[in-house]
């Protein structure tokens, strides 16, 4: 009943890249209302997800309560669903989490009967104090599977996200454990080098990824200000083209009107939400040029070409030799045109991406 969940790679927005634990109820209200009022919530972006930092201390009998900034889950989450969204919640199998509020240790089967009980559509499952207890691939593997199995036993289906930084190679497992999306690497952050290394290099093993069970090179940044918008482009075009889950770590409230058109680019979120759930592969690396590419449900593929430099770059495509022969359309993807086919080179800014999409004869 857990199982089918995420046929698509999960969307939505998290407080932890732009608030840490600087949350409230109001807050992730807001963050709701403006997902609806800016398209977002209909573009697909539906999971409104508390991270770290929501927890109070437990009850005489042992129940976990929110802290003072969450008077009213049960509350928060009927809010969110009235709007069409759903919400998400974060704990530790540890006795503490990262930014040190309890934690789930001796408490896992309650907590999670607790958030059923609050209304709570997503888990974050993040290791942290955790690694105390367990640290070995059997022991990481047991306290996952003991939350997935604890999950599986509640009416209320729950997609469970496994946070453990990529380590003991996760990918081979998480959907044994009921995992729906595993963390691929360590912490994303607002910067373009961090950004690129983990979305071309730590993005995860390719044949574990798919409809159910999901690579997760960590939440987006785009909009938090750190990058340019070509490398806000690259970040969101790269996440497309992994199949990656698209949770929004930025200020939905304030955010500009470029910072939208980047995110609600439905060609683009299409590539990332194809039916077939294929992770794209790099077919030619020449330097600081990458061109990877990822096979569509449809017969279509979708190209990124990929400027690492830091100055603009003319790149001339030779489809034969990336493994499209037969090249009959090509559309810019984020121009929203169609172009020649015979059109094959490209100016790609510094950091930036040419994001294609090719129909073949
Ligand atoms: C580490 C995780 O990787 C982050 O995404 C975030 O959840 C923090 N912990 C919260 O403390």
């Amino acid at each position: 009943a857990q199982r089918d969940l995420a046929a698509a790679p999960p969307m939505g927005w998290s407080s932890w890249n732009k608030f840490a634990t600087d949350i409230s109820d109001k807050t992730v209200r807001e963050i709701g209302d403006a997902l609806v009022q800016s398209g977002l919530r209909d573009a697909g972006y539906i999971y409104v997800n508390i991270d770290d930092g929501w927890q109070g201390k437990r009850d005489k009998n042992g129940k976990l309560q929110p802290n003072a900034h969450f008077p009213d889950m049960k509350g928060l989450a009927d809010y969110l669903h009235a709007r069409g969204l759903k919400l998400g919640i974060y704990t530790s199998p540890g006795p503490r989490t990262c930014a040190g509020y309890e934690g789930s240790y001796g408490h896992i089967q309650d907590d999670a009967k607790t958030f059923a009980a609050w209304g709570v559509d997503y888990l974050k499952y993040d290791l942290c104090s955790g690694e105390a207890f367990y640290n070995t691939a059997d022991t990481v593997y047991g306290t996952y599977q003991e939350m997935g199995e604890a999950l599986a036993t509640l009416d209320r289906p729950i997609v469970y996200s496994l946070c453990e930084y990529g380590r003991f190679d996760v990918g081979s497992w998480g959907r044994e454990v009921g995992g729906h999306l595993w963390r691929t690497t360590g912490d994303i952050e607002d910067n373009y080098n961090t950004m690129a290394t983990i979305g071309f290099d730590k993005n995860g093993t390719p044949k574990h990824t798919g409809p159910n069970g999901w690579n997760d090179p960590d939440m987006l940044e785009v909009g938090n200000g750190g990058m340019t918008a070509d490398e806000y482009r690259t970040h969101i075009s790269l996440w497309a083209i992994l199949a990656a889950p698209l949770i929004l770590g930025n200020d939905v409230r304030t955010m500009s009107a470029e910072t939208l058109s980047l995110l609600t680019n439905a060609e683009v979120i299409a590539i990332d939400q194809d039916p077939d759930g294929a992770q794209g592969l790099p077919v030619k690396k020449d330097g600081k040029i990458e061109i990877w590419t990822k096979k569509l449900k449809d017969g279509t593929v979708a190209v990124g070409v990929f400027n690492r430099d830091t100055t603009e770059r003319r790149v001339t495509v030779d489809w034969t030799e990336i493994g499209l022969p037969e090249v009959a359309k090509v559309r810019d993807l984020w121009a929203h045109a169609d172009l020649q086919p015979a059109q094959n080179g490209f100016s790609i800014p510094a950091h930036g991406v040419q994001l294609l999409k090719v129909w073949r004869r």
